[in-house]
């Protein structure tokens, strides 16, 4: 019963249906932070885990055997898609990801290819597959994702991390025509990609627009928000949720929702009862303890934690996450604690 609950209970609050308890997964919840993960890192890169999808699955897993969670989420990357579109992509270790040939110019965008899903991301297709096979055993749902056009553009155009983003910023003002057919080329791309992990075996897909907030809301609605909307349309086709995630949204959240999902995500940024006012009943809400609370006495995390729980408790359709992902050297034992203590504090049987 137990377990049948647990293949439900994720989709149906996605879905803004009633669920037995909230349930809760985490944006990362493999990583560094797993003493299981960083083994497995002495012998491989993150892409080469990401690109054999033995050990994709493997770490996917990691998270799911070691805490109570509710859903499971592939593992993989949002910069692949990138590499599979012509760009050279690289983790530098303590750096994070670059990108060595940025598009900057039309002729840039001109070259990037759209190969099919299958063809240039098919380990990820496959280690979907095969994480189905281990998860069902445990009636446990598998998230597929991929980046959101903007925060895929933000790295393809600055090359990596960047705090004022101004080539991107520069090409959405200056190089209309080349912004606008980057972005089409990203949505489309991104879309199918979704589109495919759903076929794949993903039973949930989540859109990654983690940047997305360092736009005004005006330069949102008209440079950003019609592709973001083309991604979650065509991906929309494979019937299953979508959940739409972005930070510093709180100035954006109808303009968020507007562009589409079955479930919005928000970060800790905004008190969730607000958020949950803004965005209205039709649709479910994904969030939003701030993840440097995990570094905190348990004391500190069950009070923010009760408080989420509290102010989203006669709400249908929400899904207990923390604002954006895991971060390193989180501590594991709090990671284990929250988990059971959102199902113990919501337990309506
Ligand atoms: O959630 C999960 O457990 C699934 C795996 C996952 C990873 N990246 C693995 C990863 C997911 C969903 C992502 C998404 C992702 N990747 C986003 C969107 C979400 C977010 O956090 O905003 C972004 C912006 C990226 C790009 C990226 N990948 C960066 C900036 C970095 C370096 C910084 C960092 O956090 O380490 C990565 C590397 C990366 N992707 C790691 C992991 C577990 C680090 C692991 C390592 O070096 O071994």
């Amino acid at each position: 019963m137990e377990s049948e609950n647990k293949q439900q209970r994720f989709i149906n609050a996605a879905k803004g249906q009633k669920v037995d308890k909230v349930p809760v997964w985490l944006m990362r919840q493999a990583g560094r932070y797993m003493s299981e993960y960083q083994e497995l890192r002495k012998s491989y890169g993150i892409l080469d885990i990401i690109k054999t999808p033995e050990l994709a699955t493997e770490v996917t897993m990691q998270p799911i055997n070691a805490f109570n969670l509710d859903a499971a989420i592939i593992f993989a990357d949002i910069l692949p898609p990138l590499e599979a579109m012509g760009l050279e992509l690289e983790f530098i270790n303590g750096e994070g990801p670059v990108i060595h040939n940025p598009i900057r110019n039309k002729s840039d965008v001109e070259a990037l290819l759209s190969p099919s899903p299958h063809e240039a991301l098919g380990f990820t297709l496959d280690a979907i597959k095969l994480a189905r096979k281990e998860l069902d055993e445990k009636n446990i749902p598998l998230i597929g994702f991929s980046g959101a056009p903007f925060t895929l553009a933000s790295y393809a155009i600055e090359g990596g991390a960047s705090k004022n983003r101004l080539n991107l910023k520069g090409m959405m003002h200056s190089d209309k025509d080349s912004w606008h057919s980057l972005m089409e080329k990203l949505a489309r791309f991104s879309g199918n990609y979704l589109l495919s992990q759903a076929e794949a075996g993903a039973q949930a897909l989540q859109m990654f627009d983690s940047w997305v907030g360092e736009l005004s809301p005006e330069d949102y609605r008209e440079y950003v928000q019609p592709y973001s909307k083309m991604t979650l349309e065509i991906a929309k086709t494979a019937n299953v949720p979508l959940i739409h995630f972005g930070t510093n949204t709180n100035g954006m959240l109808p303009d968020i929702k507007e562009a589409g999902g079955d479930v919005i995500g928000v970060d800790w940024r905004i008190d969730i009862e607000k958020a949950s006012k803004i965005l209205g009943n039709d649709v479910s809400i994904q969030g939003n303890l701030d993840p440097a609370t995990l570094f905190s006495p348990w004391e500190e995390i069950e009070s923010k934690t009760k408080k989420i729980l509290d102010s989203m408790r006669d709400r249908d359709g929400f899904i207990f996450n923390l604002g954006h992902g895991v971060l390193q050297k989180t501590p594991v034992e709090n990671v284990k604690r929250l988990v059971d203590f959102v199902h113990e504090y919501t337990d309506n049987n």
